[in-house]
């Protein structure tokens, strides 16, 4: 079994170079379906997320060229959605992202197919808002036997207006991809604002569609007959640049954090700065420093600008070494807790209450063997793993690799002593006043 070796109390020094955003990655690379020729994609992250999409393509008949390691070519003058392989169904139920698939099958075809969903487990994950964004352009939308089947009534879908009643990311992503090439306007409100919105509305746009008011809380899309190819750079990931800092602020040291936009980490440094971590803004990157002992703070998650859902495991596992009492309340998603238990195992001192976590900071977190129950949570107990005394073995760490781009290699070259290791399970290791 692989899973990670973390020998923790190394700072972390050096520069690190953040990825292509696995959010804007996974919205992208569904909506080329809508481009009839060829799209270059730069700066795409190399995670297991964006493998199984461009997986996923290559079944619907699209030709993936892959340029350089961050760069593809995505040509899917050819796709159709006509006798699919079975095979496709394994990795689109491995995925939250797939159901993207349907808003880009439905601009395109006109009708589509997919698995229900899977991805990270945070309890209940509704998509009423993707059906009711899809519904109110013209589509009949069922949900039978863990699939999706959508079909637009009058053959093409029609632009409308929609009023999102939760901001939700997925959801504006969807009807966005699907009202790209509509017929007529849509307006859709109460959106989501994160960064890979902006991203997916500036993609579609150098590929021909006309997107507008990506970032505030309505978009306006004039529906465009197709979509023409064209090369596009996606945006750092701001998830992956705030878990380098996390990791910073846990471990200690100075480290840079080069390739991220810095306005997208203001609601992380300023949370980080109040735990006495420094942070200087360069023009794309951040320098991060922590030397003196962490304060406690309070954190509430929030949609985009608010402090990000995305990074509530990572800073609960710092605020398990800071001083004092933190209270973590989340306020996206109903279970995002589950790594407060294997932080538990490792010594921290935090108790779970609904959607509020109360961690009260010890002076330091002991290695233990631990599972990356998600993917975020794992990146919580890599953290954990690199701050305290002795050994952490990490577990299931599939999970993490869906989204970090070679989390060990960046690691190590900062000072840290983690390696991925195919060993068996072991036997729990009995401590040291019970063995007597
Ligand atoms: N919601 C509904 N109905 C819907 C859709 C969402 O009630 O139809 C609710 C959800 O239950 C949740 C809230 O709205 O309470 C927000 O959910 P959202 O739709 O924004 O989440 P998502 O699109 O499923 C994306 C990211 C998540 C991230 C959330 C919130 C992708 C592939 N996933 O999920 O990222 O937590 O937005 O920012 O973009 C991660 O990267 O680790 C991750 C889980």
């Amino acid at each position: 079994m692989e899973r990670y070796v973390i020998r923790g109390g190394n700072p972390l020094r050096g520069t690190v170079e953040i990825s292509g955003a696995k959010n804007a990655a996974v919205a992208i690379i569904p909506a080329a379906i809508l481009v009839r020729g060829v799209c270059r994609l730069e700066n795409l992250p190399q995670i297991s997320d964006t493998d199984t999409l461009l997986r996923v393509l290559t079944y619907m008949g699209a030709v993936v060229r892959t340029l350089n390691p961050s760069t593809v070519e995505i040509d899917c003058t050819n796709v159709h959605i006509d006798s699919l392989p079975e095979d496709i169904w394994a990795l689109t139920r491995r995925i939250r992202a797939s159901y993207y698939l349907i808003g880009a099958m439905l601009g395109r075809f006109g009708a589509a197919c997919s698995t229900m969903p899977g991805g990270c487990n945070f309890g209940v994950r509704p998509i009423d808002q993707h059906i009711k964004g899809l519904t109110a352009l013209g589509a009949d939308v069922r949900v039978e036997g863990g699939f999706i089947q959508a079909r637009a009534k009058s053959g093409r879908l029609k632009g409308a207006k929609i009023y999102l009643d939760k901001v939700s990311v997925g959801a504006t992503v969807q009807v966005m991809i699907a009202a790209a090439t509509a017929e007529g306007n849509t307006v859709i409100e109460n959106v989501a604002r994160e960064p890979h919105i902006v991203d997916l509305a500036n993609f579609l746009n150098s590929m021909g569609a006309d997107v507008r008011g990506a970032g505030t809380d309505v978009i306006k899309i004039r529906g465009k007959a197709s979509l023409h190819g064209g090369s596009y750079a996606l945006i750092p990931d701001q998830i992956e640049a705030g878990t380098y800092m996390a990791a910073v602020a846990a471990a200690g040291g100075s480290v840079k954090i080069a390739n991220v936009i810095p306005k997208h980490l203001d609601c992380i440094s300023s949370k980080l700065r109040e735990m006495n971590v420094e942070i200087e803004e360069g023009d794309d990157f951040v320098l991060v420093s922590r030397e003196g002992d962490l304060r406690h703070t309070n954190v509430k998650t929030m949609p985009y600008p608010g402090f990000p859902t995305d990074m509530q495991p990572q800073i609960g596992a710092v605020l398990c070494c800071a001083a004092g009492l933190s209270v973590v309340t989340e306020g996206v998603w109903d279970n995002r807790y589950k790594y407060i238990e294997e932080l538990r195992k490792m010594g921290a001192q935090a108790q779970v209450d609904g959607r509020t976590a109360f961690i009260q900071g010890v002076d330091r977190l002991s290695g233990a063997t631990v599972r990356a129950c998600d993917l975020r949570a794992g990146a919580a107990v890599v953290i954990a793993g690199l701050a305290a005394e002795g050994t952490t073995r990490v577990e299931d760490i599939q999970y993490i690799e869906r989204g970090y781009q070679d989390i060990v290699g960046k690691l190590r070259a900062l000072g840290a002593d983690i390696r991925c290791v195919d060993e068996p399970a072991e036997p729990p290791v009995v401590p040291s006043w019970i063995a007597g």
